[in-house]
């Protein structure tokens, strides 16, 4: 699996040479390479730029990778598919259920798409793609369930520690929920790496304005209150930035802005790069008093380092999960094989059963 990791940037520029481009008005194309001289001009390009990366301390993978976002964005057919085209497309009832993803974890969005599948959401399914290989990847099988939000991060920019492009990176989610709301959507959000075993949109009882999921492992009784936890050790909960519904009120939009803000608050390590959870926290913790908050049932929503680990449990809850989330592990292999191991990797026997197919 980790293959995949590292074969995007040269993977890229050749299999989309068969789009058309879109229309020329977009300002930001980049780069044409319809001509066998572009091709060639960029070809030094790349090698000239490689020769210089020792220099500079650049990783040219880093440069590929950017080149071929910017040819990508110009032969995309769906470049120019905006949020709104696409929630007016898969909404229902004013509801989306969104993803995620950049091209890594495909595989993972397959798996999480069957399992919806079973739940018959699927059409209600927004795939927010990170790269034009994913957007376009996605529409080609299902069209229509896949947007791009600009501005495409270029990975160099996201990843280095301190500027705007890395604060971009780790703001995206709730940078991208909070239009959703804009747009005045109810959006449920899921990482890729969940399984669905009942309808989630089944289990939000009442009216409130964020429902999400607690990250802990402690067992907590059936009845556990609903209320956002009192603080831990490090002085906010532990809620998972995981699964989340929120209704289009100001409390939920409130919540969301006030997370973009602590994300720029807070002294971000490279290390956490993407672990905007922290964050989230104490988003949730300043805004409770002004915002109603939903805390869902553990014995639905159980964090993996609960569902796991603990066989006992899972027993005495049985009948009661409604999302497994494969957390408390590191390594796509790792998830894999654990989910293999509980008859939870479904892409194996199942993937006709996925809008996408067998990818
Ligand atoms: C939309 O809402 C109506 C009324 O609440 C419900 O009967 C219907 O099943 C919902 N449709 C979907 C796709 O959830
Ligand atoms: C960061 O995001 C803003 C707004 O979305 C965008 O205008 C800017 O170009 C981005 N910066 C980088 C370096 O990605
Ligand atoms: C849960 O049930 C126990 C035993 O019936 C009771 O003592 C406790 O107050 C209940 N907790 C909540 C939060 O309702
Ligand atoms: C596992 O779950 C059982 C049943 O809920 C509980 O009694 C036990 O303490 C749990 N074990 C651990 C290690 O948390």
């Amino acid at each position: 699996m980790s293959h995949i990791l590292h074969q995007r940037p040269l993977q890229t520029p050749l299999s989309h040479s068969s789009f058309s481009p879109p229309s020329s008005t977009n300002p930001k194309r980049p780069i044409s390479l319809s001509t066998p001289t572009t091709l060639l001009a960029l070809l030094l390009l790349i090698l000239f730029m490689g020769l210089l990366c020792p220099w500079l301390g650049l990783m040219p993978q880093n440069i590929i990778f950017s080149v071929s976002n910017s040819y990508s964005y110009s032969s995309s057919k769906w470049g120019h598919y905006t949020l709104d085209q696409a929630l007016n497309f898969v909404a229902k009832n004013g509801t989306v259920i969104v993803c995620i993803v950049s091209q890594p974890y495909l595989p993972f969005l397959n798996n999480w798409l069957i399992s919806v599948t079973r739940e018959k959401r699927q059409d209600m399914v927004l795939v927010i793609a990170e790269d034009y290989a994913s957007l376009d990847k996605v529409n080609e099988r299902w069209p229509g369930h896949a947007v791009l939000i600009p501005p495409v991060l270029d990975a160099e920019n996201a990843h280095k520690f301190g500027s705007k492009g890395f604060f971009n990176f780790t703001a995206r989610r709730p940078s991208h929920l909070l239009k959703i709301l804009e747009h005045g959507y109810n959006v449920m959000y899921n990482d890729v790496d969940m399984v669905w075993l009942a309808d989630p949109l089944a289990k939000l009882e009442g009216n409130h304005d964020v429902y999400f999921t607690d990250d802990m492992t402690a067992i907590k009784p059936l009845n556990h209150s609903h209320d956002l936890p009192p603080p831990g050790k490090k002085g906010r909960p532990y809620i998972c930035s995981c699964m989340i519904f929120l209704r289009p009120t100001d409390g939920a939009k409130l919540v969301l802005k006030k997370w973009l803000e602590e994300l720029q608050l807070q002294p971000w390590s490279r290390a956490k790069k993407s672990n905007d959870q922290p964050a989230f926290n104490w988003a949730l913790m300043k805004t409770a008093k002004e915002v109603d908050l939903y805390l869902l049932p553990q014995a639905a929503f159980p964090t993996g380092g609960l569902y796991f680990k603990n066989k006992t449990w899972v027993k005495e809850t049985k009948g009661k999960h409604v999302i497994i989330h494969n957390n408390y592990i590191v390594g796509f292999e790792k998830k894999i094989k654990r989910f293999r191991d509980y008859g939870l990797w479904l892409v194996d026997d199942h993937a006709e059963e996925s809008p996408l197919g067998r990818l």
